[in-house]
């Protein structure tokens, strides 16, 4: 790695790196913070990058927020970690404000991470249901770990060896790009089980989701779509699991997703945003499935699970959502970003998409040609390393994982100022990225596919 142009500038930083760092996701940003607040990020020389991905998806409070570092070093100082079958007061109050959210879902389990959290649900499925098959979609992101990687779709499953047996994908429904034109999604998801009940042995355990597909490229279901899973889940014994990693603590402007559709899941799985950056997870479920792991002697003993000092933060979390009105502001916030993404799509006409809820939105590109040069990829990520010397950090999965579609995601907590100034410096990364491929705008043909063509905006 030769010393890079807009990271710290410190080529010695970048040596150590090199010599020290395994990569577990392609090449590392060339941006190295030292600082972050707000929706800022700041290097050593004080250049500031705007965080439109709230870290890892997460920091749906922003960069460290004043009440979190109360909290954590308030939570260090007093309390942080315990032998892990001793109870402490922020477990259970985290707990009881969870179940607060989710009456149907008042038993909870406390874990660090998303992988983690999905592996503890799958257990309980298996456990509960006595089958053993695990459905998810196509292009699914449940995590690293055995049986979330075996339930991932989206990428990451060649190399490793056998994944867990009575593993199914169905496709996602996917309104822009259907995957049969014409055929929807109804009959989609229909086919799709009728596929699976020819597959399965009989011993359909659950069938995990994500109610907006986030790694998958911004993938909503369709209003409808979630009652309509439920109730091939009910038909077949299986457990429906629900991971709102990304969706949930406002995001898409109710506090989980799933609202919007009036249908529980039998299992609740919340993550990174519910520690806003911090690692804290958490698995929620109906008291009869409860009960029927007690009778079963259900095991899922970790060395962090029910820790005070995450505990503590998720329920700070949950309150500052919650005074604060954040998943409102996410539909405001949400609206003018979306009404500025379109407005830049209109024109550049090589922007096929605008789509997603609240603060969970998605661009997708549309290839320049048919050639590799300026395939919707290459565009999304030339896009995001423009944004990034611009000032601007966007769409966190690269080339292979979301394709054409940038990720865009600030915190919650974001001014109408910062979703202005991250647009303008969209704009900006599109002209300069369409400038350098030789077009200044991209036309359709009269048939719909995209072509090149040098006009002015
Ligand atoms: C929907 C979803 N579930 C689970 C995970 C895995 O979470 P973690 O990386 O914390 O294990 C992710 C991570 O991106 C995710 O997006």
């Amino acid at each position: 790695m030769e010393e890079r142009g807009t990271g710290s500038g410190d080529g010695e930083f970048w040596a150590r790196a090199r010599r020290h760092l395994l990569k577990y996701g392609g090449e590392f940003v060339d941006f190295v913070p030292v600082r972050a607040e707000g929706a800022f990020l700041y290097d050593a020389g004080g250049r500031r990058v705007l965080d439109f991905t709230s870290g890892q998806m997460s920091a749906v409070l922003g960069h460290s927020h004043p009440e979190i570092v109360a909290t954590v070093r308030d939570g260090i100082g007093r309390l942080d970690h315990l032998f892990s079958s001793m109870l402490s007061r922020p477990v259970v109050d985290l707990a009881e404000a969870l179940a607060r959210l989710v009456p149907q879902l008042p038993k909870v389990m406390l874990l660090s991470t998303g992988g983690e959290a999905n592996e503890a649900a799958i257990r309980i499925a298996k456990l509960v249901t006595g089958g053993w098959e695990v459905v998810a979609f196509a292009q699914s992101w449940h995590g690293m770990t055995g049986a979330a990687a075996s339930a991932t779709y989206k990428s990451g499953r060649r190399g490793y060896g056998p994944m867990a047996a009575g593993g199914f994908a169905v496709p996602a429904p996917n309104a822009y790009r259907p995957r049969f034109p014409g055929v929807d999604w109804e009959a989609e998801l229909d086919d799709s089980f009728d596929l699976l009940d020819r597959q399965s042995t009989g011993n359909l355990a659950a069938f995990i989701a994500e109610p907006i597909l986030s790694s998958g490229g911004i993938i909503e279901l369709p209003e409808g779509y979630l009652a309509a899973l439920k109730q091939k889940c009910v038909e077949r014994g299986m457990l429906l699991i629900l991971d709102e990693a990304q969706t949930g603590m406002g995001r898409t402007g109710t506090m989980f997703a799933f609202e919007r559709d009036r249908v529980v899941p039998d299992i609740l799985v919340l993550s990174k945003t519910l520690g806003a950056g911090l690692p804290l997870a958490a698995v929620m479920t109906t008291d009869k499935i409860s009960r029927k792991c007690d009778d079963r002697g259900f095991l899922f003993y970790t060395t962090h699970v029910n820790d005070p000092l995450p505990a503590a933060v998720g329920l700070k979390v949950i309150e500052v959502v919650e005074r604060e009105g954040l998943a409102g502001r996410a539909v405001e916030l949400g609206d003018r970003l979306k009404r500025g993404l379109r407005s830049l799509q209109q024109r550049y006409p090589c922007i096929g998409d605008v789509r997603g809820r609240g603060l969970l939105l998605g661009m997708e590109f549309e290839a320049l040609d048919r050639g590799q040069k300026h395939s919707a990829r290459a565009l999304s990520d030339a896009v995001t390393d423009n944004a990034l010397k611009l000032g601007l950090s966007a769409n966190i999965v690269r080339a292979g994982a979301s394709d054409g579609v940038m990720r865009i995601a600030p915190p919650l907590t974001a001014t109408e100022a910062e979703i202005d100034l991250g647009l303008e410096l969209l704009d900006a990364a599109l002209e300069q990225t369409l400038g350098a491929a030789g077009y200044r705008a991209i036309a359709r043909s009269s048939t719909g596919a995209t072509e090149a063509a040098t006009v002015s905006r």
